[in-house]
């Protein structure tokens, strides 16, 4: 198992167990983390289940890919941080994380 946790606009903290090799998105969701909706299942569509990442983690990550990149752009979300959580899978790396989450994402 590797702990990440979520962290929502408003302080709420959640802790999930997630399976490496899920999506950090899929993680979240099936914990009832609220503040990634996910809207698209997973397709890279939708942009409501950005994450915004540390530096120190960010590290750890692989770079987006160009789905990613240009959902990101289409969104506009202007922190540097900002990742899509259903395009990350969880690896024993991340044991640790901690993320949070847009405002406008409750
Ligand atoms: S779930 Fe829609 S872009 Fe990630």
């Amino acid at each position: 198992m590797v702990k990440i946790t979520y962290v929502e606009h408003d302080g709420e903290r959640t802790t999930v167990d997630a399976q490496p090799g899920e999506s950090m998105m899929k993680a979240a969701v099936s914990h009832g983390v609220a503040g990634i909706e996910a809207v698209c299942g997973g397709n890279c569509a939708c942009g409501t289940c950005r994450i915004y990442v540390d530096d120190n983690w960010r590290a750890k990550l692989p770079s987006p890919g160009e789905s990613e990149s240009e959902m990101i752009d289409f969104c506009g979300d202007p922190d540097p941080r900002v990742r899509l959580s259903c395009q990350i899978a969880v690896s024993e790396d991340l044991d640790g994380m901690e993320v949070t989450l847009p405002e406008s994402q409750q």
